[in-house]
């Protein structure tokens, strides 16, 4: 049975479209998760909701227990995982009010709990993670984007960092050499530990300013401006996951 699990960043505190059913708080080996799992439907598609700052959005990136988090939604039967996140845009693709569905990660976090083969009591894997995001619920996104009407980058190259202070323009300038499009502060291990587990995951990105040193952030970033581009953005991540929900009930 599909169940769609949905995790919500900056911003994104719930999708109202969902009949709620229950609120879970489920306990794991590696603790809490950030708060209770929203156990509902969208339009008879089973689905579960966590919001990764935890209700309330008192989580710093470095502070939310992935671990937790994903090993919660794996026990509640998740089949699928769309993480969506605010980001800033490093790319001249890539502005405000963008969403993309990045193809690639690179991990510049730290002092994370990352894995689950911690040498305890579970064999030691190396996952491959050569694609870090599962192509078939990628190409699913994109369709249901395209059904919704709503424009969605197919490409991008995410740069992971440790938050919870934004970075400098020098530090942006590394990571556009690297090759990165997109920053965020919590798509690892995110994305690591749901591979870890075998749960297809792609990561809806939102753009909700210029990184640091680009385009208008030249000289700062201005938190009104990307509030107010997060609340203009939510409604159409909310449509494309709506569209989502109904083709897999279709499937
Ligand atoms: N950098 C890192 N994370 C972010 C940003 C940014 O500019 N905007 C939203 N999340």
């Amino acid at each position: 049975m599909t169940r769609l699990a949905v995790i919500g960043g900056s911003g994104f505190a719930g999708l109202g479209q969902m009949k709620v059913v229950r609120r879970e708080i489920v306990r794991t080996p590696y603790g809490e998760p950030s708060g209770p799992l929203v156990i509902g439907d969208i339009h008879g598609v089973a689905m579960l909701f966590l919001p990764r700052h935890g209700p309330g959005h008192v989580l710093p990136p470095h502070r939310v227990n992935y671990r937790a988090n994903l090993w919660a939604l794996k026990e509640s039967g998740a089949t699928g995982i769309v993480a969506v996140a605010a980001v800033g845009g490093i790319g001249s693709n890539c502005g405000p009010g963008t969403i993309a569905l990045p193809e690639q990660i690179i991990d510049y976090t730290y002092g994370r709990e990352h894995t689950y083969c911690d040498g305890s009591d579970r064999q030691v894997t190396h996952v491959d993670f050569t694609q870090p995001y599962d192509p078939d619920l990628r190409r699913k996104l994109l369709l249901a984007a395209a059904r919704a009407g709503e424009p969605v980058l197919d490409t991008g190259v995410y740069a992971a960092t440790q938050g919870p202070r934004l970075e400098t323009a020098a530090e942006i300038v590394r990571l556009q050499r690297d090759g990165a499009t997109l920053v965020g502060m919590t798509g690892m291990p995110e994305a690591g530990l749901a591979r870890e587990l075998g749960i297809p995951y792609a990561h809806l990105c939102v753009v909700s300013n210029w990184a640091a040193g680009c385009g208008d952030s030249r000289e700062r970033i201005s938190h009104a401006d990307l509030q107010s581009t997060l609340d203009h953005s939510i409604g159409r991540v909310q449509r494309v996951i709506v569209a989502l929900a109904e083709a897999l009930g279709r499937a």
